[in-house]
């Protein structure tokens, strides 16, 4: 893959006010990026201006009630363009993992006849939790196997455990743990002809890729503004079909009707008008690096808006200026000896997420080590402690994990490979 010659770094850094930061005067590198990106100047305005402007709760009859009611109708609508959903389509709580509890909990909530949840290896706890936990109401929670080796979901046993019983099928886009990007448009399909409901985990892969709901046909799909440039919210995306009948917990006096029907409690309103701003971040890279119409990753020709059509371009100049950098740190980690690289075979899809282990060292100290010198990874499971588990790796002390985000420069993953080697020797 080339890099997009258009893609002005400077610019893009210069976004961002964290970047200014600096660790016993070396600069800061962030690459944990998958544990949460850095923040555009753009988001921290509305942040503010929120409070400043919008402070009050929803639906008053004053001028901030007005305000902040029109901030979270806004935020709908960009998170519907970053999703290829509609704004009723879209539902804000505390964070993904909550989001996937209230609505575990909801769709459980009347045990029919289906009585089998399938849960995969790869997947981040927030996607296994949840359904664990329902063994309590008499359901059965099958595990279908990750190969080790390539870090890829077996098809085969996922087809396997699909059957007349399958309630629901807990399905991962990508793994924070090693990049993988997983079958999920396959997995979603299978899971449907067998009748049962789709939950995706979409929380890595959404600073990566494109989402389109529709044309991947999730029924449910759940991201996290902090991994996409916004604040800390989560996102809950349910195809309007099935979402307007879930029986969520709610109160009395909260709305039965989509979306707010899983809301609960007052929402995180200066965070929603921060994570519209991040979809608008993405949207301006579009604007001014991206291309537009083919290659978007869009299928037919549905008639999309100017905002979407903008994020696609957005995401895909981010993914090219992101891959090249990818590339080159795992041909570089993998030709230094004692260094293991995790995750697929070179020609699979993958996210610019690396993980990799030194030999002789514990994954905690070589971060920390690597923090010392102002380049910031994560070192353990990253909550995929079932997929580090399965690597073998959890007792001693887990992977390293360097991921690339749209500001992080080619001097920085030469400064990180540098100290790898060192580290390594
Ligand atoms: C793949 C994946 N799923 C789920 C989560 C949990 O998201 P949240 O922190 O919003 O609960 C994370 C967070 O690291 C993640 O990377």
């Amino acid at each position: 893959m080339h890099q997009n010659s258009s893609y002005d770094l400077e610019y893009v850094r210069s976004q961002f006010p964290a970047l200014a930061l600096t660790v016993n005067s070396y600069p800061a590198a962030y690459f944990d990026g998958p544990g949460g990106t850095q923040v555009p100047q753009r988001v921290l305005d509305a942040v503010n201006d929120y409070l400043i402007y919008c402070n009050a709760n929803a639906g008053g009859k004053f001028l901030t009630s007005h305000n902040s009611d029109l901030v979270i109708r806004e935020a709908r609508k960009a998170l519907a363009d970053f999703l290829g959903a509609s704004p009723d389509e879209i539902a804000f709580g505390q964070n993904m993992t909550t989001l996937n509890y209230q609505l575990a909990l909801a769709l459980t909530r009347s045990p029919g006849k289906r009585r089998e949840i399938i849960i995969t290896e790869i997947d981040h706890e927030a996607n296994r939790g949840p359904w664990l936990a329902l063994k309590e109401r008499g359901y059965k929670i099958l595990e279908v196997r990750m190969d080790r080796e390539t870090c890829t979901i077996d098809m085969d046993d996922y087809k396997n455990k699909l059957s007349g019983d399958t309630f629901l099928a807990a399905i991962n886009y990508a793994s924070n743990g090693v990049g993988t990007i997983n079958r999920v448009e396959e997995m979603i399909e299978l899971a449907h002809q067998a009748g049962a409901i789709t939950v995706v985990d979409a929380v890595h892969y959404a600073l990566h890729g494109p989402v389109d709901v529709k044309k991947i046909n999730a029924d449910y799909l759940l991201c996290s503004a902090y991994k996409f440039f916004g604040p800390h919210i989560g996102i809950l995306y349910g195809k309007k079909a099935l979402f307007s009948e879930l029986p969520a917990y709610r109160l009395r006096t909260q709305s039965a009707l989509v979306p707010n029907l899983i809301e609960t409690g007052t929402l995180n309103h200066e965070g929603i008008a921060g994570t519209t701003e991040a979809v608008e971040f993405i949207a301006d890279l579009g604007r001014r690096f991206g291309f537009s119409g083919s290659g978007s990753g869009l299928s037919g020709s549905e008639k999309i808006s100017e905002r979407r059509s903008q994020v696609l371009s957005g995401m895909r100049a981010m993914e090219q200026h992101e891959q090249p950098l990818a590339e080159k740190m795992l041909d570089d980690l993998a030709s230094i000896q004692g260094v293991r690289v995790y995750g697929p075979p070179r020609d699979y899809p993958r996210t610019s997420t690396i993980s990799f282990t030194i030999e002789g060292k514990r994954a905690d100290r070589v971060a920390e080590e690597l923090g010392k010198k102002g380049l910031f990874v994560w070192d353990g499971h990253f909550y995929a402690i079932r997929l580090v588990e399965k690597l073998g790796l959890l007792e001693n002390g887990g992977l390293i994990r360097a991921g690339l985000c749209p500001y992080n420069t080619e001097q920085e993953v030469d400064r990180l490979l540098e100290e790898v080697k060192r580290l390594a020797k």
